[in-house]
């Protein structure tokens, strides 16, 4: 009997699902790495160009087709598949257009590979992930979202400029909607175990002001617009982080994530939004109740508020 492969596919080829299958042949996260795009042409070459690397990369088979049938046997599915956020559009204006393509895409996937776990990174990532789940009956933790882990990335990246330290020792997350009501958990940010709030520069001065924390928000906040208006996309940080997240899955990691997941909101309802949760191979394991301040736990309930209501006016 042939051994199982660990397998990972990836639904959508275009720049972000690309770069996810780089970085994640680089990291050696599947044995087995699939794309899947109904665009033949465009899947076959991203799979030949990808495959044609692998010699410096730990060993792997690549393929791609535009057949469903190639995520057959998947322990992992990533969807990229999906409407390109123009300059000046916001993610939720995507909303319409992804939850239809979600009608689409998911039953046979489900068919096809029926025992994966499910990874949304579509955007307006949130939306889709609810309209994912109603449409596919799956359980919550077997399907979710990258979330804010892209955002909570950029967020300890302008802290560790800002404070002048190594990320690595940044702990903080952004919760809520991936996009423009997301929000920063700054009071239970820490830089190597002391509250971000008592961090110190070489002045003696206290670095995270007011101002700064303002700055920073509305920085993290605008980075993919920045870089649209720059680009044309985003694909890199995007790619990474959820090839982190397939990390956390295929190697049982236990890491806690800010991934997107189906909560019952108090005062809300359902949604799908990121809260820190520990992520291992059966997806998301349990949630990690992190210590919010009123002031955040405020801006997570606007946040909540503001995805069911785009969820609702879409019927997901
Ligand atoms: C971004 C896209 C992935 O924030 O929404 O770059």
């Amino acid at each position: 009997m042939e051994a199982k492969t660990s397998k990972v596919s990836i639904v959508g080829a275009g720049a972000v699902g690309a770069t996810l299958a780089y970085a994640g042949l680089m990291r050696g996260f599947a044995r087995t790495v699939a794309l899947y795009d109904i665009n033949k042409a465009k899947v076959e070459a991203e799979a030949l160009d990808l495959a044609q690397g692998v010699q410096f990369m730990p060993e792997a088979t690549v393929l791609g087709s535009d057949d469903v049938s190639v995520v057959e046997g998947s322990d992992v599915v990533v969807i990229t598949a999906g409407a390109k956020q123009q300059p000046g559009q916001s993610r939720m204006d995507l909303a319409g257009a992804t939850i239809g393509l979600m009608d689409k895409v998911i039953p046979p996937l489900i068919e096809a590979a029926p025992n994966a776990i499910y990874i949304l990174v579509t955007n307006p990532v949130d939306v889709v992930t609810y309209a994912a789940l109603k449409k596919s009956g799956m359980d919550p933790a077997r399907m979710f979202g990258s979330g804010t882990v892209l955002d909570s990335s950029r967020l300890r990246h302008q802290i560790a400029a800002e404070c002048d330290v190594a990320i690595g020792n940044v702990h903080a997350y952004v919760a809520g909607e991936h996009g423009d009501t997301e929000v920063p958990l700054w009071s239970s940010a820490t830089i190597g175990g002391l509250p971000l709030s008592e961090w110190k520069g070489r002045d003696g001065e206290v670095v995270m002001t007011d101002e700064v924390r303002e700055r920073i928000h509305h920085d993290v906040m605008r980075s993919a617009y920045t870089i649209i208006e720059g680009k044309g996309a985003t694909n890199y940080a995007i790619g990474a982080a959820g090839a982190r997240i397939v990390e956390a899955v295929m190697g049982d990691q236990r890491r806690v994530l800010p991934v997107s997941t189906l909560i019952d909101y108090p005062g809300v309802g359902e949604v799908c939004m990121s809260l820190p949760a520990v992520v291992g191979r059966n997806g998301v394991e349990h949630q990690v109740e992190v210590p919010v301040s009123a002031t955040e736990r405020a801006a997570l309930e606007a946040s909540a508020r503001s995805i069911r209501e785009t969820a609702q006016r879409f019927g997901a």
